[in-house]
């Protein structure tokens, strides 16, 4: 894989938009070697950087999960996003950094090694050998814990939003089992891939989350949880601290949420859920999703415990056209005024900075995903909600033209203004295309700053790790810290661990891992500390 250096981009457009077609822009086989099985499991090996030094005060652990098995017994998944969960640790240490990896221990893992072939249908349209008969009115969900993994308490949790989650060993990564989080969920209880770190609006860390009930009206349980011990009040870390559950209109699709010191914020998209086809046979559940022909997007606000609004009924807003996944981040402006950005908000406003896509990007039972056609399929594109909470409006702004997903802030400023966003972006500068480059955005001034692992590199989630404050000192600047991504190197057909100064995104070190890892979804950074109940830890959530 050729590294190039960072270039600097600062006026939108200054790129030609690359008319070309698709197995022109990047190179086919090179993004499709990605898609395979990891064939071994490894524990504590030592790596070194081909390139540059490992950074001295970066200490702590990368846990990343995704897809680790895309195939069993010659039968394919019909989709990646149903590949079992397996989880790569990656731990820096004085001077040392080493890598671990496992399979999450699943009861359809376990089943389906032993049998070795498919035993499940997957959510996203993998089926059982043996035709409709064998898949018919089979609704059994298979738990492959394969969307997020984050550390809470004394337990590292697999995140698969559909159930419960899978408790793991830190150190280890030994599967602990299924987890109910000390009684907090009952068995099989719907529980977000997607928690958000607060990193301490109301006093202390919480990890807040969510579970979706749906079906013609839809239950959100909204949950805060203690992130350290504290011995003032006798709080545990993995406590829950406070819940409510809101019911809503119609089917809700919620893979994502955002938060700030006073509000939850859902965005429930435009979508229709026909399960016919799904308990037929013909296709996984994700694949009876639809955009919903004349629907209305809503932006669903729960107020937060401990915030001003805590205790009222959550607040509905209508939602601007078109389909989101994962939100960057959610801030409040305070009070009436200008909001900054060109506008005027009435009073209290809420903004949200989302990734949205034109329509829903559903995968038909009949397309080979190795063979998608990019030109096909919209691209996400980030853009700017301000909701005024007075007159209950809401005005749009498009913040970059180009193609991304994965994006997230400093975690210390989670549910705050924050300047700058970093995310995974493709190659080119409209249009959609694998993702090939990391991208921070300054979203005050629109400036751009690229790494790209083009031609033969393909990014994964970028993880922003802020440079821990010193002891007594001055907290570091926003952009001053590192961003650790994972990139499928097509010229190696293996995964390398590529290392960036956060602010300048200049290439400090690249280490080539002993492992190949399909494309994974999300992961956070733990720093090491004397005790993992330090209070001032941050953890961040992709
Ligand atoms: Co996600």
């Amino acid at each position: 894989m050729t590294l190039a250096q960072p270039s600097q981009s600062s006026a939108p457009g200054a790129n030609p938009t690359g008319a070309s077609a698709s197995s022109e822009r990047f190179a086919r086989d090179d993004w499709a070697s990605a898609f395979r099985n990891v064939g071994v499991e490894l524990s504590d090996v030592p790596l070194q950087p081909v390139r540059g030094s490992l950074p001295a005060d970066l200490v702590g652990t990368l846990y990343r999960n995704g897809p680790g098995r895309l195939e069993r017994g010659g039968h394919w998944v019909h989709h990646p996003f149903d590949g079992d969960g397996m989880i790569t640790a990656l731990r820096f240490e004085a001077g040392g950094l080493s890598l671990t990896n496992r399979f999450v221990r699943t009861e359809g893992w376990l089943a389906e090694e032993q049998a070795g072939k498919p035993l499940y249908r997957g959510v996203f349209g993998s089926q059982k050998p043996g035709g409709l008969l064998a898949n018919a009115f089979d609704v059994r969900l298979k738990n492959i814990a394969n969307t997020h993994v984050v550390k809470l308490g004394d337990q590292l949790l697999a995140l698969w939003e559909a159930s419960s989650p899978h408790a793991l060993d830190p150190d280890t990564l030994d599967t602990r089992g299924l987890s109910l989080l000390d009684g907090v969920l009952r068995p099989g209880e719907a529980f977000s891939a997607h928690p958000r770190f607060d990193p301490g609006h109301h006093g202390t860390e919480r990890m807040v989350t969510f579970g979706v009930k749906s079906g013609p009206r839809s239950t959100i349980r909204l949950m805060e949880f203690a992130v350290a011990d504290d011995p003032a009040s006798g709080v545990k870390a993995g406590q829950l601290l406070s819940e409510r559950s809101d019911r809503f209109g119609g089917f809700a699709f919620l893979h994502d949420f955002a938060i700030t010191p006073n509000w939850a914020v859902f965005l429930q998209n435009a979508i229709a859920f026909n399960p016919l086809p799904f308990v037929l046979g013909q296709k996984g559940a994700a694949q009876c999703l639809a955009s919903k022909p004349g629907g209305q997007a809503q932006f669903w606000l729960i107020p937060r415990d401990g915030g001003a609004y805590a205790g009222q009924p959550p607040r509905i807003v209508p939602a601007p056209e078109g389909f989101v996944f994962h939100h960057l981040n959610a801030w409040e402006i305070t009070e009436a005024g200008p909001d900054g950005f060109g506008g005027r908000v009435e009073g209290p406003a809420l903004v949200v900075e989302s990734i949205f896509y034109a329509d829903f990007p559903s995968i038909g039972p009949d397309t080979d995903f190795r063979t998608i056609d990019f030109d096909l399929i919209p691209e996400g594109l980030l853009e700017r909600c301000t909701i005024d909470l007075t007159s209950g409006t809401l005005r749009t702004e498009r913040l970059s033209e180009r193609c991304c997903e994965f994006a997230m802030v400093n975690p210390r400023r989670e549910g705050l203004f924050s300047r700058y966003g970093w995310m995974a972006v493709a190659e080119r500068e409209t249009g959609n295309d694998p993702l090939q480059a990391i991208k921070k955005l300054d979203l005050i001034s629109g400036e751009r700053t690229v790494w790209s692992a083009a031609p033969r590199g393909f990014v994964s989630e970028p993880v922003m790790v802020p440079r821990p404050t010193p002891a007594g000192g001055p907290e570091p600047a926003e952009d001053d810290g590192w961003v650790l991504c994972l990139v499928w190197n097509g010229a190696r057909c293996a995964s390398d661990l590529v290392i960036l100064d956060a602010a300048s995104l200049a290439e400090l070190a690249v280490v080539e891992l002993p492992l190949a890892i399909p494309y994974g979804l999300h992961g956070s950074w733990v720093p090491a500390g004397p005790s993992d109940a330090q209070p001032s830890a941050t953890h961040q959530a992709g």
